[in-house]
């Protein structure tokens, strides 16, 4: 397969365009899109082929508003490091699209997959939830793609999620995402817009 010239550009703005988004229209999304993001999440890498992501739909009313009560409970402590003017800054971030996004799917990671007979995490048994995450990137990108949104929500206590979706015990809570058809879209990050950081560089550094 050769890529023509022009697709390197079109992933550049693609991830110019992907942000962290929390503003949803709460309109479903059509069930052949998630068929499309699910089959997207697994052309992810993963260590070993382990494949260890773990993914709930979850469409529970009760369960939806136990996460909800869950990141408040969270983002009131998390509140709780800052002083002053950043306090009040903090307090009116927006940090999670829970309320609206139609589409909210918990991620776990299994610690002890069957699959690749644990190939290649030998000496760094943290690449199985590096795995998770790549896989969620990979979702992230599709789902911008579609020309929909995705948000991380990581202002959670593991413990708690995995009590709350009664998780195996070899599961380990890796993030909350919700999905759907963004308010709007943006080339600069929220935190960036609402003044809460300026994005820095990470320039390469030669050895
Ligand atoms: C692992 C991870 C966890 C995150 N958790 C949250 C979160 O709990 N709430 C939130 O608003 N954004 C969360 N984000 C989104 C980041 O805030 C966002 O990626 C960052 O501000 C840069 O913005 P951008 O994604 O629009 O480039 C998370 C992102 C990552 C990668």
């Amino acid at each position: 397969m050769q890529f023509s010239p022009g697709t390197a550009e079109m992933l550049e703005t693609l991830m110019r365009w992907r942000r962290d988004v929390r503003h949803f229209r709460t309109d479903p999304v059509p069930a052949p899109v998630l068929a499309r993001l699910q089959q997207a999440m697994e052309l992810a890498p993963s260590v070993g082929n382990s494949r260890p992501w773990r993914v709930l739909l979850v469409e529970s009313p009760a369960l939806r508003a136990a996460v909800r009560a869950e990141f408040v409970r969270c983002n009131a402590q998390a509140a709780g490091i800052y002083e002053g003017e950043q306090a009040a800054a903090y307090a009116r971030l927006k940090l999670a699209g829970l309320d609206n996004a139609p589409v909210q799917l918990a991620v776990f990671t299994d610690l002890t997959p069957q699959a690749g007979h644990g190939l290649g995490r030998q000496t760094m048994p943290e690449t199985l939830e590096q795995s998770t995450a790549m896989a969620i990137h990979t979702l992230w990108l599709t789902a911008r793609a579609e020309n929909l949104g995705m948000g991380m929500v990581s202002i959670l206590e593991p413990a708690a999620m995995e009590a709350l979706f009664a998780a195996a015990p070899c599961w380990r809570f890796s993030a909350y995402l919700c999905l759907g058809w963004p308010e709007f879209t943006d080339d600069t990050p929220l935190l960036h817009r609402a003044d809460w950081q300026k994005n820095t560089a990470m320039p390469w550094q030669i050895r």
